[in-house]
């Protein structure tokens, strides 16, 4: 079990002025927030994160909606982080995401649905450097 995962606040919620929002919920539930940025990812870019889904039929429309607009990376610290974030994010589809989570406040639709969670140490830790140096992680 490792005590970090990574997460994006997508253009989505980012269009709606909720980052701060957002972010307060990840500090309440007692996350330590290690490494933040903003930043605006090109297709080419989006495409590489999210390279894992390249043959899922939705990859054309997730890459084109993640380099719509600015995005805030983040790696978060807690211990068991992975499992209690995605705890805290709720379902992909927001139509499932319980209450009290963050999909379930700002989400509008599977496609859109305002943040990322890694979905394992391995993956938390490869998306973590995707954005961020070690000199970058506090
Ligand atoms: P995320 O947790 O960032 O990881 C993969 C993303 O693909 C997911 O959130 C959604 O934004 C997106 N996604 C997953 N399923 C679908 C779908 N059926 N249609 C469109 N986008 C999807």
């Amino acid at each position: 079990m490792s005590n970090r995962t990574f997460t994006m606040i997508k253009p989505d919620a980012t269009e709606k002025g909720h980052t701060g929002g957002i972010l307060e919920m990840i500090n309440k539930a007692g996350f330590r927030i290690v490494a933040m940025k903003m930043t605006h990812l090109s297709p080419a870019k989006a495409g590489e994160f999210y390279a894992v889904h390249k043959e899922r039929p939705f990859y054309g429309e997730l890459v084109e909606f993640m380099s719509r607009g600015p995005i805030t990376a983040a790696i978060l610290e807690k211990e068991n982080a992975v499992e209690d974030f995605r705890t805290l994010i709720g379902a992909t589809n927001p139509a499932n995401a319980a209450e009290g989570t963050i999909r379930k406040k700002y989400a509008a639709s599977i496609g859109e649905n305002a943040v990322h969670g890694s979905d394992s140490d391995e993956n938390a830790a490869i998306e973590g450097s995707f954005f961020f140096s070690q000199l970058e992680q506090f």
